[in-house]
Parts: C-alpha cells; structure tokens; sequence
C-alpha cells in the first residue's frame, strides 16, 4: 500500500516520463523533417524507452494498488535548431528527470517506504546512462562538427540504434 504523497509524486512522474517520450517523439520528427534519418532513429528508440519507463511505473502502482491518475501531456516545442541545440535539449531534460527521480528517492525514504525505494535504484541507474549517453552524442558532435561530413557520419551512427525493451529489473 502506498502512502497518498508517494502515489500523488508518481503520478507526476509518470506525466513526466509520458512528457518525456512525446518530447522525444517531436524530436524525431523534427529530425526527420530536416532530412536527417539517423537523428529521427535516435530519438524514436528513445520515445520507445520513454514510454516503458512510463509503464513501469504504471505497474509498480497497479501492483501496490495504488490509483493511477493520468494527467494532460504538455505539448512539446516543434523546432529544436541544430542538432548540437536539439542534444543541449535533450541532456538538459534529463538533468531534470533525474532531479525528480533523486526527490522521489528522497520522499521515499521519509515515507520509510522501502518497497518503493528499492523500485525506483532502478531509474537512478538509468538516469546516469541516459546522461552519459547524451554527453556522450555531445562530444562527437564538437568534435565531428554539426553540418557536412561530421553530420553525416554522426548521423549515419546514430540511425544503428535499436530499441531493445527491459525485460526486468537487472537489465
Ligand atoms: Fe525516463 Fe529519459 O528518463
């Protein structure tokens, strides 16, 4: 059973993860409407990514019987500029993520509520990898450089990227 300010901060983590994967889903669209496929790729996988971290949440509440309460998706922006911009963006986001998700750690532990505590080390681990993958995109693209070749290798590297589902808690 989760205590009522634990099941209200999930829901809005939930919002915010679903935010997430619609931002993303801009991004992509975004991409590919400036005719850059593997950018388009890239951010796809990750609205993917976004949508099962709101679903895992879902399930944990269904699972403690919590009441899922789902709230409107701000609408995201339609332009994001360069891609060096549109990456800025991007690990900028997920520097807030991982805000909410450190404060829900915090409520968590406040509340004593252990079960959630152990249910969310898995997006703090994820959160780490979501910035470094994004630090990670930022440094090719001041070493390739944003525009010609250096875009298009960047370009062509990121469309490799498969969205394969966590299937538990371990991976
Ligand atoms: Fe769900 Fe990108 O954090």
């Amino acid at each position: 059973m989760l205590k009522d300010k634990m099941q209200k901060a999930l829901n809005g983590q939930i919002n915010k993860e679903m935010y997430s994967a619609y931002l993303y889903m801009a991004m992509s669209a975004y991409s590919e409407s400036r005719g850059w496929p593997g950018f388009a790729n890239w951010f796809f996988v990750q609205y993917q990514e976004e949508m099962e971290h709101a679903m895992r949440i879902y399930h944990y509440m269904q699972e403690q019987g919590a009441r899922v309460e789902l709230e409107a998706i701000e609408k995201p922006q339609l332009d994001f500029g360069s891609p060096m911009e549109m990456f800025q963006a991007t690990l900028k986001h997920e520097q807030f993520i991982t805000k909410s998700i450190h404060e829900l750690v915090d409520l968590a532990i406040d509340l004593k509520d252990h079960a959630t505590q152990i249910f969310l080390q898995w997006f703090v681990t994820e959160q780490v990898e979501e910035e470094s993958n994004d630090h990670a995109i930022l440094d090719k693209l001041s070493l390739m450089g944003a525009e010609g070749r250096g875009l298009y290798m960047l370009d062509r590297e990121l469309g490799s990227r498969t969205y394969s589902p966590h299937t538990s808690d371990e991976d």
